[in-house]
């Protein structure tokens, strides 16, 4: 059950030309119409698709993303994306996804400076942390997951004056991500209430219970309710199913069928 409004994100990662994302993002935003009281939904699509879609989503509230940001805000860095250029687009920047960990060598040290970055435009982080196979059979998921939070959020400081600002934690197992594989969602749960332990430590608890903790990786329609009705897990970061908006739909159904 949800103690806070619950949070669905659709990370599109590379995928959709801007005339399908149109087409995508009317479809989902038509059949969220009902339902979007319930729960907060974002959609982040690649960052060419920002600007046409915020003129359409301050029609029904769907809330918007980017994928990535760059560190700093302007510089020789090509084909780089400043805050500056998506700022007044979304509210949201997906920080540190375990892709641009593997493949674009980022390290915590720069998803914190991203995170500095995201939140000295006022924009809310969505810091995504996670093991890897190798380390989770080395029983290392809590060691890696209590790292990664503490050097991403490393000197940033929270206090009841930036509340609105405060990171949302997306919880994703490597391995779990796009490989129809998921974890325990017990397990899950009581990782989740880690990475709440470790807020606290970080903060205090009123401040990590503020926090949104997401679980993904993996998530489909057949799947979201044995997470969502775990007591730890907020919401969901959603990425290869929120293509299909049909799927997409239900999950996010389900999800307010869990929000009391
Ligand atoms: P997936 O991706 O739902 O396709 O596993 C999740 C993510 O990468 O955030």
């Amino acid at each position: 059950m949800f103690i806070h409004r619950p949070i669905v994100i659709a990370n599109w990662k590379m995928n959709t030309s801007v005339e399908e994302g149109e087409r995508l993002f009317e479809r989902i935003q038509r059949d969220l119409v009902e339902i979007k009281n319930k729960v907060d939904v974002v959609i982040c699509p690649p960052a060419t698709h920002l600007s046409e879609f915020k003129v359409q989503s301050s029609k029904f509230k769907v809330g918007l993303g980017c994928q990535n940001i760059h560190w700093e805000e302007e510089g020789a860095y090509t084909g780089e994306i400043s805050i500056l250029m998506v700022k007044d687009c979304c509210q949201y920047v997906i920080v540190g996804h375990s892709e641009r960990r593997e493949y674009f060598g980022e390290t915590d040290e720069i998803v914190n400076k991203k995170i500095k970055q995201v939140l000295k435009h006022k924009l809310i982080p969505i810091l995504c942390i996670g093991e890897k196979l190798e380390q989770r059979k080395q029983n290392e998921t809590k060691k890696i997951v209590e790292s990664q939070l503490k050097e991403g959020l490393n000197n940033i400081q929270y206090s009841i004056s930036n509340i609105q600002s405060l990171p949302i934690i997306a919880y994703e197992p490597v391995w779990a991500i796009g490989t129809g594989q998921t974890p325990d969602p017990l397990e899950t749960n009581k990782t989740c209430k880690f990475i709440r332990e470790v807020l606290t430590e970080l903060y205090n608890e009123d401040i990590a219970h503020r926090i949104r903790i997401l679980y993904g990786g993996s998530v489909n329609s057949e799947n979201v309710a044995e997470f969502t009705s775990r007591e730890e897990i907020d919401g969901l970061l959603v990425g290869g199913a929120s293509l299909d908006p049909g799927e997409f739909t239900r999950i996010v159904k389900s999800v307010t069928e869990h929000t009391q």
